[in-house]
């Protein structure tokens, strides 16, 4: 049964210094998840880890090529998970994903299980599934890889230009918080603010040609299948108010200076309008 942390508000990552308070024997492993291409908080994660033996999954779906302290995301747990899920910073034409692991026999593990559970062929050593790479993916994946590191530079320089934009134009004096920027590299899978007036600030964008997407609407530990198995469902403040909060803003690596400037002065104008509606009321 899983046991759900709060997030640290600062960079929506799991809150390291909770993790603690809730290992217990039975604790299987600890999963952080490096959410919108920010890694977690990995040395005080690593360090519960080892004093309780206790293995670390990391969820890098999100965080390809992000690092913390000049380590890769993915590279510090016993395993580490990725998605080529077509909206991640590497996505194939469909679904795909890849585990990471130093360990020589996991890895042998995860690939029967990866295969039907079969070891040789036809002899079917574990219960497995079919989580095989397919070819097509594969292929597109190959040719896409080269260009990733480009393409990342690219999503930062994006991101660069929002948060500089934004204060400028004085929308960080009680508006919008742009994602701060807790540690090295961030590779801005997603560029996440704080809105205030999310909602309408949503719509404005939408009638204006700019999509926008809440990541997420509902936290894990409110979601319907997580109740209705009957896990505990404590209350987790920070989630909670991120979820009524958050909006990510277009950030793929071909957004020109012109898209994210009418990004920015579109946002600039809803907060002008909403201040003018304000006064006149
Ligand atoms: C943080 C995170 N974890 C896991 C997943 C699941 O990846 P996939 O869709 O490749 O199974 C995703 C993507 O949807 C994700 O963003």
């Amino acid at each position: 049964m899983p046991v759900f942390v709060d997030i640290d508000p600062r960079d929506f990552n799991i809150n390291a210094s909770e993790i603690e308070a809730v290992v217990a024997k039975r604790t299987k492993a600890i999963i952080p998840v490096h959410l919108f291409g920010q890694m977690a908080d990995m040395s005080p994660i690593v360090e519960t880890a080892d004093k309780h033996g206790i293995p670390i999954v990391e969820d890098a779906a999100q965080a390809i090529g992000s690092e913390y302290q000049e380590k890769r995301a993915g590279s510090f747990g016993a395993a580490g998970c990725f998605s080529f899920f077509p909206s991640k910073n590497l996505g194939g034409f469909g679904d795909g994903g890849l585990v990471a692991t130093n360990d020589e026999a996991l890895a042998q593990r995860l690939r029967i299980i990866r295969n039907q559970g079969a070891d040789p062929k036809y002899y079917h050593k574990a219960l497995g599934g079919n989580f095989r790479l397919d070819a097509l993916q594969a292929a597109v994946l190959r040719v896409k890889l080269k260009y990733l590191d480009a393409w990342t530079e690219r999503r930062r320089a994006n991101a660069s230009y929002y948060t500089t934009r934004f204060t400028e134009l004085g929308l960080t004096d009680g508006y919008i918080a742009p994602p701060p920027i807790v540690r090295e590299r961030h590779v801005f899978n997603q560029y996440v603010i704080r809105a205030r007036n999310r909602d309408a600030l949503r719509s404005f964008l939408a009638q204006h040609g700019v999509s926008t997407e809440i990541y997420y609407p509902l936290p894990l530990h409110r979601q319907e299948c997580i109740s209705k198995a009957g896990f505990a469902t404590a209350a987790l403040p920070e989630s909670e108010k991120a979820a009524s909060e958050v909006l990510a803003l277009p950030i793929y690596p071909e957004l020109t200076d012109e898209d994210k400037e009418y990004v920015a002065q579109l946002i600039g104008h809803f907060y002008r309008a909403e201040e003018g509606a304000k006064a006149r009321s």
